[in-house]
């Protein structure tokens, strides 16, 4: 029965998008609009400051260029692939953005899932340009090192800068110290999850959303939340990025101690969110349960949890949390899914920012593309990306 939805799933997505693709120029899907049909904007837009005020830019571009080669691999139409090409010739320009972490997020799901189905070398070309941008935004400290999340280098306030989100753009510099046989991909991925790991979460595993450092001493100079409810509180999506990278971080090392914490960091986000499944825009906004969900928390989770699956060396908690992860996902293409035509996207009720106002009872791109990713690692295991190999359990 769940196998038949996810399927179902697999097969909206692509004709969704081909109905789209026409519609959208030189733009890409971005959040959809009240009236339902897709917010767009640019490749090129890249982040920055304006003023005091902070833009994420265009960091979702990759997402689209991932969903159209999940259709291609769903579908085996190879139109789907043409597409996914012609997209990435607009993607491609951000490889030397020094603006973002967010290039993680731009370059995974695009350039390397091309070199992953057609083996093309310019796609691992780019990814690696990418992965050297993000590796270059480590920023040394006596207490360790972390990756800089927002703006260019340049500006102090992108040097201090930390952000959660980071933890979900290391899968980048993972797979670029494999693909180029330089472990040092690996090691400042590392570094940034261990400076993380003691900056982001606090004692009952819940995580800030952001952090910003005093470069001189290394130290927690403040956390702050930019899309939460209160620098103090629990931004659900963030969790789920935490959740996320951690495990992406015990795949890449081998190390258990990072699945053990993403399990903690697990177990709080489902302790939460509670039986639907699907957590509040913010755990700690006073209104729960009587506001904004989001679906895209959910999305990321269900992915994280299908790796995690996949790497528990305990037989009995690989097979709960692949439990938990078709559990979600059946739950988001029951309630959740956008069957009807006039509403673009698959994953209603996302919120992308609330205190923005912006993409709130949304689709959302990373929404829709986590909830893929996730089907695929269940429906379709290691076509999109490798499935990761189980730890030892030692
Ligand atoms: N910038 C990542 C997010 O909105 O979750």
């Amino acid at each position: 029965m769940a196998e038949k939805l996810f399927l179902e799933a697999l097969d909206l997505n692509a004709t969704k998008l081909f109905a789209d693709e026409p519609t959208l120029g030189v733009t890409f899907p971005y959040v959809t609009h009240p009236s339902g049909q897709w917010d767009t904007l640019p490749a090129s837009l890249s982040a920055g400051y304006r003023g005091e005020n902070w833009s994420h830019g265009n960091w979702f571009c990759g997402f689209w260029v991932g969903l159209l080669i999940a259709a291609y691999l769903r579908t085996q139409d190879e139109r789907y692939l043409n597409l996914a090409r012609e997209r990435m010739l607009l993607v491609a320009p951000r490889a030397s953005d020094g603006n973002t972490h967010d290039i993680g997020f731009i370059f995974y799901p695009s350039a390397i899932a091309l070199f992953h189905v057609t083996g093309d070398t310019q796609y691992a070309d780019l990814a690696a340009q990418a992965a050297d941008r993000l590796r270059r935004r480590l920023i040394m400290t006596p207490r360790g090192s972390y990756i800089s999340a927002w703006g260019p280098l340049s500006d102090m306030r992108g040097r201090r800068s930390s952000a959660i989100d980071t933890m979900a753009n290391l899968p980048l510099l993972y797979w670029a110290a494999q693909q180029k046989d330089d472990a040092s991909f690996t090691l400042a991925g590392e570094a940034h999850a261990l400076m993380t790991r003691e900056a982001f979460i606090r004692p009952d595993n819940s995580t800030y959303h952001a952090i910003e450092y005093d470069i001189e001493t290394g130290e927690r100079a403040r956390g702050f939340t930019f899309q939460g409810y209160a620098d103090s509180s629990c931004w659900p999506r963030g969790q789920a990025w935490a959740i996320y990278g951690y495990t992406r971080t015990a795949e890449a090392t081998g190390k258990r101690a990072y699945l053990d914490l993403a399990e903690q960091l697990a177990d709080y986000f489902v302790g939460r969110t509670g039986p639907s499944l699907v957590p509040p825009w913010d755990f700690d906004d006073p209104a729960v349960p009587n506001t904004l969900i989001d679906t895209s928390a959910s999305a990321i989770v269900a992915s994280a949890f299908a790796d995690m699956a996949a790497l528990h060396p305990d037989p009995n908690k690989a097979a709960a949390w692949g439990q938990r992860a078709r559990d979600i996902l059946a739950v988001l293409c029951e309630r959740h899914l956008a069957r009807d035509d006039a509403h673009r996207g698959l994953l209603r009720h996302g919120c992308y920012s609330k205190p923005h106002n912006q993409g709130v009872d949304s689709a959302v791109m990373f929404g829709d593309f986590f909830f893929i990713e996730a089907l695929c690692s269940v429906a379709m295991p290691g076509k999109l990306r490798a499935t990761p190999k189980r730890l030892s359990k030692a």
